[in-house]
């Protein structure tokens, strides 16, 4: 399919879309304007991050108490400061879209409220998001990607290789059985003593250390799908972190953990992009990376070449689109609401939400694990 034609949907009167969007579902409180032109163009008009790092970093992680009342404390603020920055009234606004779910429920509830408060209020639309849809549309926020293409979504709190076929159409192809990868990098960067959040402490570390140095386990050796595993890792890295004396030998498990989680994301990709190149018939090949685990250089530069050596395009998107942020939220709301996809004003706040509820259904396995149901 090409870039969708949303002029189908929407109102030539109104077209192109403007959307509010509002992200809180885990420790950032974000709200960004997305203009989305009637040939599926993205035009980002403000994108204001609020982040809590500080909040939680003496904790060594979110605590979902205090996130919940940051993001009561920040949200009106925030909201004001993207519709400033993106220089529109709320008159000029088509509607309001906000991470309904998957994440930590007393933060998606603030979000979500304020959104149906809005609505309600502006006579506004309301869209309901799917805080992986988002990821998932975020290389859409500076590039115009085509349906389909192949997702590899690695963050803090999700670990899959999606089929994104378009909006709302979604076949999960293989995702984490335990830890997502971010959790991965976090958890480990705690046992080493590296600070939080732990994914970039962990990629300076390694960047001066040899990852030939510790030998860690392979995940899943004799399967052939493109499941991921994480927690035989994470064991074997907390033990060797225990024996550590010098900074140098820090630097060499930090080096030789970031190549393993790397190692095994480029390895369940490249399953994927083999099986989807062989049923994608004459479609162009496009592989993107989404999620706060592909701002590491490694992760980007290991699934570069994997994707270079099958003939796909390889995208991803700009660092301030692979954290959370508001401007992806925005962008699937406005899609969503191009071809009439809204949602009532009870919409419902869910803690956990598979995006492909079909393979969560199917094989509950995947939804194990702490932050398990998002993964
Ligand atoms: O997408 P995101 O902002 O939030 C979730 O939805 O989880 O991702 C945050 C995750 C954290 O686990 C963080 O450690 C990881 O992304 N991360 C990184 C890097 N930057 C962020 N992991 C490895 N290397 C990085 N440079
Ligand atoms: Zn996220």
């Amino acid at each position: 399919m090409p870039i969708p034609d949303y002029s189908r949907g929407s109102d030539p009167a109104t077209a192109p879309l403007r959307v509010l969007g509002l992200e809180t579902s885990c420790d950032e409180t974000a709200a960004a304007v997305v203009r989305l032109a009637p040939d599926g163009r993205a035009e980002v008009l403000s994108s204001v991050v609020h982040s809590q790092i500080d909040d939680h970093a003496a904790y060594g992680g979110v605590v979902p108490e205090i996130a919940a009342r940051s993001h009561v404390e920040a949200i009106d603020g925030v909201a004001r400061r993207a519709l400033a920055e993106a220089d529109v009234a709320w008159a000029a606004i088509d509607g309001v879209a906000a991470t309904a779910g998957p994440g930590l429920i007393g933060g998606v509830m603030v979000g979500l409220s304020w959104a149906k408060g809005a609505a309600l209020a502006r006579g506004l639309p309301l869209v309901a998001v799917n805080h992986l849809e988002g990821h998932a549309v975020s290389a859409r926020l500076t590039e115009p990607v085509a349906y389909p293409f192949l997702l590899l979504l690695v963050s803090g709190g999700h670990c899959q290789l999606l089929d994104v076929r378009g909006v709302g159409e979604v076949r999960r192809l293989g995702a984490t059985i335990d830890d997502a990868a971010g959790e991965a990098f976090d958890k480990i960067a705690k046992s080493m003593g590296l600070g939080y959040p732990g994914g970039p402490a962990l990629e300076r570390a390694a960047a001066t250390g040899d990852a030939t140095r510790y030998e860690l386990p392979r995940a899943l050796l004799g399967r052939k799908d493109c499941d991921f595993s994480f927690s035989g890792l994470k064991t074997a890295a907390a033990r060797i972190a225990q024996t550590l004396t010098t900074d140098q030998e820090r630097a060499d498990l930090a080096a030789a953990v970031q190549a393993a989680i790397v190692r095994q994301l480029v390895e369940r990709s490249g399953r994927a992009m083999d099986g989807w190149a062989e049923d994608a018939g004459g479609a162009e090949r496009v592989f993107v990376v989404a999620g706060g685990v592909a701002a590491n250089k490694a992760v980007r530069a290991g699934l570069e070449q994997a994707t270079a050596k099958r003939g796909f395009r390889f995208l991803a998107p700009p660092l301030a689109y692979c954290t959370d942020n508001a401007a992806m939220i925005a962008l699937a709301g406005a899609e969503r609401l191009a071809l009439g996809l809204t949602s009532g004003l009870d919409a419902p706040a869910r803690p956990r939400w598979p995006l492909d509820e079909a393979a969560a259904l199917a094989d509950p396995m995947h939804v194990a694990g702490r932050k398990g149901a998002k993964a």
